[in-house]
């Protein structure tokens, strides 16, 4: 077992349902090996500003279950820059943190990974983002919380879509992928799911909508990722429109997807990555993004957590034409 003086960790990037249980796991791992644990606040912001307090058990006592991050997060730009970073390890310095545990996406991994190779500190990534875009995981942590709001709201689309005979389009969050638009237009019933990773053929789907209204079918619900190519369900309207002439009714429904109380699914993996974050440190691994992959434990170099792309499953595509 290598020896770690104190681990420093941290939530940066954009909040997920589950950070915090995250968090709570590994404080409650560190101390269960009697290593001293400090809370960096506002992520690299903090660790700039040297917004750095020590954590204890009751200090994560009662998050397992709340959304949002108690350490918060933030972009800094000064972080970006070397001497930010130099600024950044000198304040870990004075609290003799000498292992990093950051819970965030490939943007917060790329931070962690140039400090790592300026100043040899150890650390890790937990994947914590709702847009399950991580290369080395199959969830990310708040992406199942994330979908789960989403199809609530679609649900409710539906049933006012359905009353009227209308043609909605949900835009979901998803700014370079479409995991969160494919699931929840699947578990919804979309009559289309608009994602980044695949061309979207305006004429095409106006010709298939066409086809389902001539069948009988007069309500329907499009689901498109805010990052589709074709643009976000405002473009999208416009151009149905254009196409077809049609009334087309549009609901955004933005950060709401970044709320709430973290699914079970969710508190799991946080606790589960939160818990081998630290025992990986503790055998010597650093620069690496722990995930879960078939259930099991595995550990992915950082940087190709952003070199390495995810693909969402093709065979899905198939099957939601199929079912549309
Ligand atoms: O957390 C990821 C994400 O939700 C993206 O899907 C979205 O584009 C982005 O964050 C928006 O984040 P912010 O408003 O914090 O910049």
């Amino acid at each position: 077992m290598n020896d770690i003086n104190a681990i420093g960790v941290y939530t940066s990037g954009g909040d997920s349902p589950g950070m915090n249980a995250n968090v709570r796991a590994v404080v409650k791992t560190a101390v269960s090996f009697n290593i001293p644990v400090y809370g960096i606040y506002k992520g690299y912001r903090g660790m700039i500003d040297n917004h750095i307090e020590e954590l204890h058990k009751n200090n994560v006592m009662n998050i397992l279950q709340r959304g949002g991050t108690f350490l918060q997060t933030a972009r800094s730009n000064e972080f970006l820059k070397p001497e930010g970073r130099a600024q950044a390890y000198e304040n870990l310095q004075k609290h003799g943190i000498d292992a990093l545990v950051c819970c965030g996406g490939d943007g917060s991994f790329h931070g962690l990974h140039l400090l790592i190779k300026e100043t040899g500190i150890r650390g890790v990534g937990t994947p914590g983002t709702i847009d399950n875009d991580l290369y080395g995981t199959d969830y990310t942590i708040g992406y199942d919380t994330a979908i789960n709001t989403a199809l609530d709201a679609i649900d409710r689309i539906r049933d006012t879509a359905s009353s009227h005979d209308r043609l909605f389009i949900v835009e979901v969050m998803g700014r370079h992928a479409g995991f969160i638009a494919q699931a929840v237009g699947l578990a919804g019933g979309a009559e289309d799911i608009l994602i980044p990773e695949t061309w979207t053929d305006i004429p095409e789907i106006c010709k298939a909508l066409q086809k389902a209204k001539d069948s009988g079918k007069h309500s329907t619900v499009l689901v498109v990722a805010e990052g589709d190519e074709a643009g976000g369900a405002f473009d999208i309207k416009r151009k149905i429109e254009k196409e077809a002439g049609w009334d087309v009714r549009v609901s955004v429904l933005g950060h709401i997807q970044r709320g709430g109380s973290p699914t079970a699914s969710d508190r799991i993996l946080a606790t589960r990555c939160g818990y081998h974050a630290v025992q990986s440190l503790r055998t010597g691994e650093t620069d690496v993004m722990i995930g879960i992959q078939n259930d099991a434990v595995t550990l992915t170099p950082l940087p190709d957590t952003w070199k390495k792309h995810k693909r969402v499953n093709p065979l899905l595509e198939d099957l939601i034409k199929v079912l549309r």
